[in-house]
C-alpha cells in the first residue's frame, strides 16, 4: 500500500481520492481552498455512506476508505508521499509553480503525476529538477466511475515509471493504457470525429441532430447520439477541448472546431445543465423528432464511423498507442459498442478507404484525408 497525495480536491481530486483510498492506500487530500477541501470532504462521506445503504460496499469498507484520507492543508503536510497526482486547475503556470512547490517537500524518488486533459506532460516536467519521475495519470470523470485511466510518459519520463504506474493503476482496479504526450492522448483525440463530423452533417443540412442521433444509437449502437452527448457534457468543455485538440496540433483541419458548436457555448446554451443545447430541455418543450429513412441513418453512421476509424488507424500509424490499447481505450474510456480497429476489419479496411476517398474527393478537404496506415493495409493485402 502507498501514501498518495492529490493536490485538488475538485471534482477530480476528490473521485480520484476515492479510487485509491478504496484501493486501501493512504491519501493526503491537498486544496489551497479550505472551503474546497471542506466539500471535499463532505461529498465523500456522503458518498460512501450511500455506497454503503446501498449495499454497493459494506460498511466496514466504507469506514475504512474514510479512514484512509487525511484533508491536508499545507504543502508542507505531503512529506510523505511516494506518489503525487495533481488535479488542480488547468493553467500550465499554475500546474509547473506547484511541481516546483511539491518538489521542494517531497522525497527524491516520488513520482509526480499531472491529471491534466489538455497539457502536455512534458512542458510540466520541464519546471522540474528531477523531471524524470514526472508523468500524466489521466483519469475520466467521474474518476470512481469510469473505468479507463490513461498513462503518459513525457520525453524526460524515466524508461520503465509507466509499466511501474500501470501495475498502481491496475492494483486500484482500473484498466491502464500507455500512450504518447501527443494532444488528446488517446481518448479526446480519436473521439473528435464523433462531434465535429455530426455537427458537419447537421451543417450541410444532410440530417437533423434527431435523425444523427438516432442514426449512432440505433443503427450503430453508441449509448448516446452525439448531439446528446454533447449537451450532457456541456459545450463549454466539449467545445474547450475540440479547439485546445486543434491548436495543439497546429490547426490541421481534421480536428477543426465547429462554428454551430462556438455559438451554442458563446450564448451561454451550455446544454443540460444550462437547459438548452443542441436540443431544448424546458419542461413540455416540443422534442424533435427522427427521420426514420435507413439509407439516410446508414449513410450518417458511415460517414462518422470511417471518420472515427481513420483517427484510430492515424494513432496507431503514428505509435500513439498499441493497437490493443487504442482498442481498450474506446470501448472502456467512452463505451464504443466496438473497438474502432476491429469495426474496421468488420467493414473491409478496402471498404472504408473507398469512403474516406469519396469524401476526400467530393470536399477537396483536408480533413478527409485517409491514413496511410489504412492505405499501407491495403497495400500489403
Ligand atoms: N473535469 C473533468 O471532466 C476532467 C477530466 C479529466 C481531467 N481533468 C483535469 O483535472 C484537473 C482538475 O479538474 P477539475 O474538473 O477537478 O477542476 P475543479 O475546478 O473541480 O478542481 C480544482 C481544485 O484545485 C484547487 N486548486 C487550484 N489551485 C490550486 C493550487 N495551486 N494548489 C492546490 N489546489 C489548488 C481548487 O481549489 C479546486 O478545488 C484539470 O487539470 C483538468 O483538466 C478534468
Amino acid at each position: 500500500m502507498m501514501t498518495i497525495a492529490i493536490i485538488g480536491s475538485g471534482a477530480m481530486g476528490s473521485g480520484i481520492a476515492q479510487v485509491v483510498a478504496m484501493a486501501g492506500n493512504k491519501v493526503l487530500l491537498y486544496d489551497t481552498n479550505e472551503a474546497a477541501l471542506g466539500r471535499a470532504e463532505k461529498n465523500l462521506l456522503s458518498t460512501l455512506d450511500k455506497l454503503a445503504s446501498k449495499g454497493k460496499i459494506s460498511n466496514a469498507q466504507a469506514t475504512e476508505c474514510a479512514q484512509n484520507i487525511s484533508y491536508v492543508g499545507s504543502i508542507a503536510g505531503l512529506a510523505q508521499a511516494q506518489l503525487v497526482i495533481e488535479a488542480i486547475v488547468e493553467d500550465l503556470a499554475v500546474k509547473q509553480e506547484v511541481f516546483g512547490n511539491i518538489e521542494a517537500v517531497v522525497a527524491k524518488d516520488c513520482v509526480l503525476a499531472s491529471n491534466t486533459s489538455s497539457l502536455s506532460i512534458a512542458s510540466i516536467a520541464a519546471a522540474c529538477e528531477v523531471p524524470e519521475r514526472v508523468i500524466g495519470i489521466h483519469f475520466f470523470n467521474p474518476a470512481p466511475l469510469m473505468a479507463l485511466v490513461e498513462i503518459i510518459p513525457a520525453v524526460q519520463t524515466r524508461e520503465g515509471l509507466a509499466d511501474e504506474v500501470k501495475d498502481w493503476v491496475s492494483s486500484w482496479g482500473k484498466l491502464a493504457v500507455i500512450t504518447k504526450d501527443t494532444p488528446g492522448f488517446i481518448v479526446n483525440r480519436v473521439a473528435r470525429p464523433y462531434y465535429s463530423e455530426a455537427i458537419r452533417i447537421m451543417e450541410e443540412g444532410m440530417a437533423s441532430c434527431a435523425t444523427i442521433d438516432a442514426a449512432m444509437v440505433g443503427l450503430g449502437g453508441f449509448r448516446m447520439g452525439p448531439f446528446a452527448l454533447m449537451d450532457f457534457i456541456g459545450h463549454d468543455v466539449n467545445y474547450r477541448v475540440t479547439e485546445s485538440v486543434f491548436t495543439a496540433f497546429f490547426f490541421d483541419p481534421r480536428y477543426k472546431p465547429s462554428l454551430s458548436q462556438k455559438r451554442l457555448y458563446e450564448a451561454g446554451y451550455l446544454g443540460r445543465k444550462t437547459g438548452r443545447g443542441f436540443y431544448n430541455y424546458a419542461e413540455g418543450a416540443e422534442q424533435p423528432i427522427a427521420d426514420t429513412d435507413v439509407a439516410l441513418q446508414q449513410k450518417i453512421l458511415n460517414r462518422i464511423l470511417v471518420m472515427l476509424i481513420n483517427e484510430a488507424a492515424d494513432a496507431l500509424f503514428l505509435n500513439i498507442a498499441t493497437a490493443a490499447d487504442l482498442e481498450t481505450a474506446m470501448t472502456k474510456g467512452v463505451n464504443y459498442p466496438k473497438g474502432l480497429l476491429a469495426w474496421a476489419e468488420e467493414l473491409g479496411w478496402a471498404n472504408v478507404l473507398q469512403q474516406l476517398d469519396e469524401l476526400y474527393n467530393y470536399y477537396h478537404e483536408d480533413r478527409y484525408r485517409a491514413s496511410g496506415y489504412i492505405r499501407n493495409k491495403i497495400a500489403v493485402g
